[in-house]
């Protein structure tokens, strides 16, 4: 018992002390210790040789000293795969690598850059403004002064820091902001993320994101916003959608309308998702008011235009027919995997 266990302490000093820099010399260690004629197997045999009052003891030690080198042979192993190379060593380059795994643009920024690009055929520039706004540029301005009634369309968020600050509460205020630069004519369109105090459900969020257009020249009538938008349903939806305008009412646009669009899910003859009345709504629309023109030192006796905002959310889910629009900001991979083309 005692020869036995200071061979073993012996074994264990080899072993400490080996190293494999690569594979033949990582199978040397293996064939040498825990081949079927290797040492750990050899020894194991020694065994018989213990008198039976220490065969407990001796088995405890053998066992523990296989235990031992076979832990020794796993750090061998994963240092001789990721230590470096010895010269003349090859490397297998025909093996299979780690599948990367591949990305997908959201289908909020799929639409998203549809609308821009279509709106780009027509000669509109994309503006941007600010998320965090001020009352002027997202209601005053807008021809929505305090305590004008219309302000309840849209519930908003104030910041408690500053409560001359909110989150805008529609892409309108970039509008404002282009105008009061001064550069006349204007064709843009401005895509962002907005903000309204609602209750998350299938049909509304707290956040979502519109595209707001913007024209302003001399002589812009009625007939070119018609047109304009005409043209973007036939690229954006295809030929067969029908269009119809109602009249409306927004505090910025005088006259205002909305534009409906053929249910694309039911195509007209009603359905849960146009409530069966086989149109859907897609935007609202209108001539500038002229006190907006004028807020914004714009000649409202020479200039006139067209403006429109759509929810962008609303053109996706008819795009893809998606039902819930709280499915764009729950992250889940399932879903958004699935969008890996335009379309
Ligand atoms: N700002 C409106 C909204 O968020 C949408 C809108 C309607 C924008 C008419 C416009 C417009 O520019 O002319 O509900």
């Amino acid at each position: 018992m005692e020869q036995l266990a200071a061979q073993i302490e012996q074994y264990k000093t080899e072993i400490s002390a080996a190293t494999a820099s690569n594979k033949e010399e990582l199978e040397a260690f293996r064939i040498k210790y825990l081949g079927t004629k290797g040492l750990v197997k050899t020894i194991m045999g020694e065994m018989k040789n213990v008198a039976p009052d220490k065969k407990k003891e001796a088995g405890q030690l053998l066992n523990e000293f296989k235990i031992f080198t076979e832990q020794k042979f796993e750090s061998l192993s994963s240092n001789a795969g990721t230590g470096s190379f010895t010269p003349g060593q090859t490397i297998d380059t025909s093996l299979p690598g780690y599948p990367l795994p591949l990305g997908a643009r959201h289908p909020i920024s799929i639409i998203q850059n549809k609308i821009i690009s279509i709106f780009h055929k027509l000669g509109f520039a994309v503006a941007e403004g600010p998320e965090i706004e001020d009352d002027w540029h997202n209601f005053s301005a807008l021809n929505l002064p305090e305590n004008h009634p219309a302000r309840d369309m849209q519930d908003t968020f104030y910041i408690s820091q500053n409560p001359a600050w909110l989150l805008r509460t529609h892409t309108s205020s970039v509008q404002i902001r282009e105008m009061e630069k001064g550069k006349l004519p204007l064709r843009i369109i401005c895509p962002g993320r907005v903000y309204r105090n609602e209750t998350i459900s299938a049909r509304a969020h707290c956040f979502f994101n519109q595209v707001e257009g913007l024209y302003i020249a001399e002589n812009v009538s009625f007939a070119d916003l018609k047109q304009t938008l005409y043209f973007f349903v036939k690229e954006m939806f295809g030929n067969d959608v029908k269009v119809r305008f109602r009249p409306s009412y927004f505090p910025f646009t005088e006259p205002s309308a909305e534009m409906d669009i053929s249910c694309l899910i039911c195509g007209g003859t009603g359905c849960s998702v146009c409530k069966k009345t086989g149109w859907v709504e897609i935007l609202g629309c209108g001539m500038v008011h002229p006190n907006v023109l004028d807020n914004c030192g714009i000649d409202s006796n020479k200039y006139t235009g067209f403006a429109f905002g759509m929810g962008i959310e609303r053109i996706t889910m008819l795009s893809y027919q998606i039902k819930d629009l709280r499915l764009f900001s729950e992250n889940d991979i399932r879903f958004l995997n699935q969008f890996t083309t335009a379309l």
